[in-house]
């Protein structure tokens, strides 16, 4: 202990001028000399291991971990949450030759211990206060535990719903998920890297993993520049110009070639373009698959390929040390490579203070006991954030808000799932913390006697499924009773209550890493079970609990009210009886649309019109749709009811604009309902005519707004000339003259419009 202070002292007090709050010059230069002066005394070895990011775990044991760690061999651990190992990895860090202190990482991607809800559902608040408190609850909590560095936001843009990492992102909008992404990267880093409080981002995945072919998992992309820069990058830059000091590369190939082996990506468009100076990270294991790519003979051209590229650091890192230095002698890579990706990490060690103090994070009384605790929690925010993230989906005869003194029967697989409705990548959360739907609605009703509940059926009848499901972990447990029997219970106490309460969807595992699925319909267990429950006549309230948008049609039309509730997280069980009973009016949209079946797919609100739009023009059948299916999707991207109504009118305050001035939107909003209700007020604009074509309508701002009944309020928006601008035909990033049409609407399908143009000078 003694020992440790000592250390730490010696590193305040040699660098303790160096972190004031925004670097000026001075400070830049000091860093500079600093590693400069670092970088001189290490060996190349060292060099390497500064860039290698290992977890403990298999071959690789503590007590090996930790030697390698004291022999400068390690840069950076990941999946430890565990604080004794961390002070103890952090020890034998300042043992090391040059005593360069180890950061810790981890999957911070969705809350911490307080697990928050998915990030579909965090997106489905469309509330910037709402993600912003996911954020820094979720960074305050993993600085307590020592981490130091996150591998979150996930911003890929998701338009195809069979790829289930949809779960992880913030949707299909480049705008929607680059405010979402800029708020988690602002609130998680803080204003300086070297606040105790301050969580480096790692934004992910660059690029395009979200537009894999088919929605198959790792599967490759293929896309034109226009759209890469004009939609799908977007989110990456915002969070990057948020200052996202870390990147964390896609596992996939871009236009043919491996992201983690391209160039032009890596280092052409974000270090040289967008002039990003963090870290970039390679995903788990890519560098070993570029032979599989076909861009790398074996593990060591892997390695070369991967650091001309402009890898900086190799997630659990395989080759790195065993090749690098050979490399370097052979003259396949150049030292420089080397020094200038080392330099890069340094540099963030610096800005986060590891240097200063080591132990900043740390706090070696937190034992494992303490970690888990429910005092440790976030409860009120989580159970705030979950509320808002709900969409309602179908409200028909006002069946919702349940009164509180009603027979109400729970039923489903998902009713009383503790695991499942953590979500995916909720690793430092625990499942016997989180509240599940039939405990919170039998908190919040008059008599918890009143609630009556039944399993009703297997989450699905497919054993494969389960195989697939419980490969590693038994996560899904199946009910071994005959699926008649379980139907048969759950349909008499139906017939007992006054209203059903059916929790269907997903397991938290098919909603994952590697689940993608080319049916998007419950599974037929379920649908049997809800169609037994429908025939008994009693209201039927159908609440979803999955990680993308599935087919709901049959559902739809079987429900008298629909919730779609994602995966709430910790507090999700009290959220959804805030909901049920109209303790909280819902208010979320939907950030990605609902395909009506797998073959609408991709459905996105901001296609291209087409030289045969549908439904505008009498062309008879030679327009651009499907002759088999409906061609709107189920529900659309921004849609979501309330208990109340809202009515809305619009104006421009001009209805010219030029270069230097700017066009206000003032928005009308009156609540026409009788209970109080938040609306989101959405924002669209079209650019009529340009160089090249463009959507039929592009999200550029939203806004909230609460009214008590029958109040009336305003919503503003500026809209200013950089808005207007795209990637034209020349691929130059310009706005052009002329046609503009502006919407307002509580969803995408708006058609409320007003026109205005934008002069020549
Ligand atoms: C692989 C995933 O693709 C990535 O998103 C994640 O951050 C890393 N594994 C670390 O767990």
């Amino acid at each position: 202990m003694m020992k440790k202070l000592a250390l730490s002292l010696f590193f305040l007090i040699f660098s303790m001028h160096l972190f004031a709050q925004e670097p000026d010059s001075e400070t830049k230069a000091e860093k500079r000399v600093f590693i400069d002066n670092l970088l001189s005394k290490m060996t190349l070895q060292e060099k390497v291991g500064q860039l290698r990011l290992v977890s403990v775990g298999g071959d690789l044991t503590l007590s090996k971990a930790l030697d390698q760690i004291e022999a400068g061999e390690i840069g950076g651990i990941f999946n430890t949450v565990v604080e004794p190992d961390l002070s103890q990895m952090q020890e034998r860090a300042l043992k090391s030759p040059n005593k360069i202190p180890i950061y810790f990482g981890f999957d911070v991607i969705h809350g911490h211990r307080t697990v928050f809800p998915i990030n579909l559902g965090i997106a489905s608040t469309w509330d910037r206060s709402a993600i912003a408190k996911a954020a820094e609850v979720s960074a305050d909590e993993a600085t307590s535990d020592g981490l130091n560095i996150t591998w979150a936001p996930m911003v890929d843009i998701t338009r195809d719903p069979r790829w289930g990492r949809v779960s992880e992102g913030f949707g299909e909008d480049p705008y929607l998920s680059s405010e979402a992404g800029r708020i988690f990267v602002e609130k998680m880093q803080k204003q300086s890297l070297s606040d105790k409080k301050s969580l480096v981002t790692t934004v992910k995945h660059f690029a395009l993993y979200g537009a894999v072919e088919g929605g198959r998992e790792y599967n490759s992309t293929d896309m034109s520049e226009r759209k890469m820069f004009q939609e799908y990058l977007v989110p990456y830059k915002a969070a990057i110009d948020a200052g996202s000091r870390s990147v964390m590369v896609s596992l996939v190939s871009v236009n043919g070639i491996p992201a983690t082996a391209n160039h032009w990506l890596l280092t052409e468009v974000l270090r040289n373009q967008w002039h990003f100076d963090g870290v970039v990270v390679s995903d788990h294991g890519a560098i070993r698959e570029l032979i599989n790519h076909g861009v790398a003979s074996d593990p060591k051209d892997a390695v070369r390929v991967a650091i001309k590229a402009g890898i900086d650091i190799s997630m659990n890192d395989e080759y790195f040390l065993q090749f690098i230095p050979e490399l370097v002698k052979e003259g396949a890579i150049t030292e420089e490579e080397i020094n200038r990706a080392c330099r890069h990490v340094l540099e963030l060690k610096y800005d986060m203070g590891l240097f200063s103090d080591p132990y900043r994070k740390l706090d070696p009384k937190l034992d494992i006991e303490t970690m888990f605790a429910d005092d440790r929690l976030h409860r009120e925010e989580a159970r705030d954030v979950a509320r808002r993230s709900i969409v309602l989906l179908k409200n028909a005869n006002e069946i919702l808000p349940l009164s509180k003194n009603k027979k109400i029967a729970v039923i489903g697989p998902l009713s009383d799932s503790k695991r499942d409705i953590l979500g995916s990548w909720s690793g430092a959360g625990r499942a016997n913390l989180a509240v599940t739907p039939l405990e919170g609605i039998k908190r919040a009703v008059n008599n918890p006697k009143s609630v009556s509940y039944a399993f009703g059926a297997n989450l699905s009848d497919d054993a494969n499924l389960y195989r697939f499901l419980n490969l590693y972990e038994e996560t899904t447990k199946f009910d071994h009773r005959p699926a008649d029997q379980m139907i048969a219970e759950a349909v008499g106490i139906a017939k007992k209550a006054d209203v059903v309460v059916a929790f269907v969807g997903e397991a938290e595992g098919m909603a994952h890493e590697s689940s993608s699925r080319t049916d998007l319909s419950l599974q037929a267990s379920q649908k049997k079970l809800l169609k037994a429950l429908k025939k008994t006549g009693k209201p039927l309230v159908i609440v979803l609990m999955n990680g993308r948008p599935l087919t709901l049609s049959e559902e739809y039309t079987q429900a008298d009210a629909m919730l779609e509730t994602w995966f709430l997280g910790t507090e999700g069980g009290n959220a959804i009886a805030d909901v049920l009973f109209g303790d909280y009016n819902p208010s979320g949209k939907l950030p990605m649309s609902f395909p009506d079946n797998v073959g609408q797919i991709p459905v996105y609100y901001s296609h291209l019109n087409t030289g045969r739009p549908r439904g505008t023009e009498n062309m008879g059948k030679y327009t651009t749709s499907y002759f088999d299916s409906p061609n709107e999707p189920l529900f659309p991207f921004g849609f979501g009811l309330s208990y109340t109504n809202f009515a809305m009118d619009f104006s421009l305050s001009s209805s010219e604009m030029n270069k230097n001035s700017e066009i206000v939107v003032n928005v009308n909003v009156e609540n026409i309902g009788n209970k109080e209700g938040m609306q989101t007020v959405q924002l669209y604009l079209q650019d009529v005519t340009a160089s090249v074509s463009r959507p039929v309508k592009e999200l550029i701002g939203f806004e909230n707004i609460t009214l008590k009944p029958h109040e009336k309020g305003e919503v503003k928006f500026v809209i200013k000339y950089d808005m207007l601008k795209f990637w034209n035909d020349k691929m130059q990033y310009v706005a052009e003259p002329g046609k503009f049409n502006v919407f307002i609407g509580s969803d995408s399908t708006t058609q409320d419009k007003k026109t205005f143009t934008l002069l020549d000078k």
